[in-house]
């Protein structure tokens, strides 16, 4: 396979992906926008459990984002759905395939019935081995540390926390992501190059990688050839 060329150099540990250019791949087609986002549904699907059976430990892609409210509802409507059909197709099998799954945004503005089912598929995967996967909903880099920077002053509103003890270690526990590893690698399919506003403090020292295919397209070889360039560039961490 050729996943094995991979693994003679180092994997990413944590991987994220900007998932954009559905709506492209629709009109491409002739069809409704929520037919992209139903064929990225698959990609989806395809990428994590490809990132689970070659050993990546993260995966975080970016599902909706605290701006993607301003879509047209029928648009909102569509990709909430998917993400309901997901977790019934989950809450279906209970094998360890999976992996630990967990959602990362401000949750309270999402539909009730919709919290709960996250709550139920957070708690059931919670503790799994293998890989976590993030899905980045009602996500927004900035309020992720707007939310962070509100729980340390809460923390130091009640007397817990000195503002002297605020360091980069407390605040990475702060973050919806606490407990986990920095991104490694961020990739954009679709040919945008920009980050907006995903993974802004854990990505501080990723590699980005922006490929033309449109997300629906991408595949586990497209993956390969992402991890390939990832493996090709040397990371100094501001070092030399
Ligand atoms: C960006 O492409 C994509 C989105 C805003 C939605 C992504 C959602 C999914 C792939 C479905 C999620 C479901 C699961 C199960 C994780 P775009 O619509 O901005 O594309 P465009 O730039 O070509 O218009």
């Amino acid at each position: 396979m050729a996943w094995e060329n991979l693994q003679g150099n180092s994997l990413p540990r944590h991987i994220g992906i900007i998932m954009d250019g559905n709506g492209r791949w629709a009109k491409k087609r002739g069809l409704p926008r929520s037919a992209g986002h139903k064929q990225g549904a698959k990609a989806f699907r395809e990428i994590s459990a490809y990132c689970q059976e070659i050993g990546i430990a993260y995966l975080t892609v970016y599902a909706f984002s605290t701006e993607n409210w301003s879509r047209p509802q029928s648009e909102v409507d569509a990709i909430m759905d998917l993400l309901r059909d997901y977790l019934a197709e989950l809450e279906k099998h209970s094998g360890q395939e999976e992996g630990v799954l967990r959602f990362i945004g401000d949750k309270t503005q999402l539909a009730p019935d919709l919290q709960e089912k996250i709550r139920q598929v957070e708690q059931r995967t919670a503790g799994r081995s293998g890989i976590t996967v993030n899905i980045a909903l009602n996500y927004g880099g900035r309020s992720e540390i707007v939310a962070a920077m509100r729980k340390a002053a809460a923390l130091a509103a009640a007397g817990e926390l000195l503002p002297e003890a605020i360091d980069e270690a407390l605040v990475d526990t702060l973050l919806y992501t606490g407990g986990q590893p920095p991104v490694d690698l961020i990739i954009r399919p679709s040919g945008e190059q920009r980050l907006s506003n995903f993974l802004l403090w854990q990505g501080a020292y990723a590699e980005l990688v922006f490929m033309d295919v449109l997300w629906p397209d991408f595949t586990s070889r497209t993956l390969d050839e992402a991890i390939r360039e990832y493996q090709r560039r040397s990371r100094r961490f501001g070092g030399i």
